[in-house]
């Protein structure tokens, strides 16, 4: 199984990303991609697949987020999707959080190279967020589901607790 763990809440993601909110932290010192962050980030940056397109037309099928939306990133490692929506759409907010320290700083030092004033990244837990329910404008049950649905997955199972909505796909 592929646990695809993208979550962008779009549009209208309330998040503070010019001062963004402390969120719980969380000490994964097991975690692969603390340990091997480095060899992540090579693959990300260098060999994974670039799907900020497909990602774009998922979330906006118009091509373009409507001004000002304020987009989350759920487990964004080095940030490379944040930081190409940042690029790419200078009049939105992106805020990427994950527990990766080193990935963080990573995902901050491109940010900051590249002058992206538009996204900022925070370490945490994203299962366990401070922010109140009412922090984040969210896709509506219905539509997260038929997103994950408009994808060519071969099997995919959507539920929800709380809060939080996920998605467990495979492959085909
Ligand atoms: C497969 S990577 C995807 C990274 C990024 N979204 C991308 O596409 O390059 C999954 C990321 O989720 C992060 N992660 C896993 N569980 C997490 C949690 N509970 N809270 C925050 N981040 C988490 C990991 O540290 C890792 O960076």
């Amino acid at each position: 199984m592929n646990h695809a763990a993208k979550t962008i809440l779009s549009p209208g993601a309330t998040v503070a990303v010019n001062r963004p909110c402390p969120v719980a932290v969380v000490e994964k010192p097991d975690s692969l991609f603390e340990r091997f962050a480095w060899i992540y980030i090579f693959c990300r940056e260098k060999v994974f697949r670039d799907d900020t397109v497909r990602i774009i037309r998922a979330f906006w099928p118009a091509g373009e987020p409507p001004a000002s939306s304020k987009v989350l990133e759920l487990g964004c490692g080095p940030g490379f999707y944040a930081r190409a929506l940042a690029q790419r759409f200078q009049r939105i907010s992106v805020l990427g959080v994950d527990s990766s320290k080193e990935l963080v700083k990573y995902a901050r030092e491109r940010a900051t190279e590249k002058a992206l004033h538009n996204c900022a990244f925070v370490w945490g837990d994203v299962l366990n967020l401070p922010q109140p329910d009412n922090s984040f404008s969210h896709l509506s049950y219905s539509h997260f589901c038929a997103l994950f649905a408009s994808q060519p997955w071969a099997r995919m199972k959507t539920w929800r607790v709380g809060r939080y909505q996920y998605a467990l796909c495979e492959k085909g």
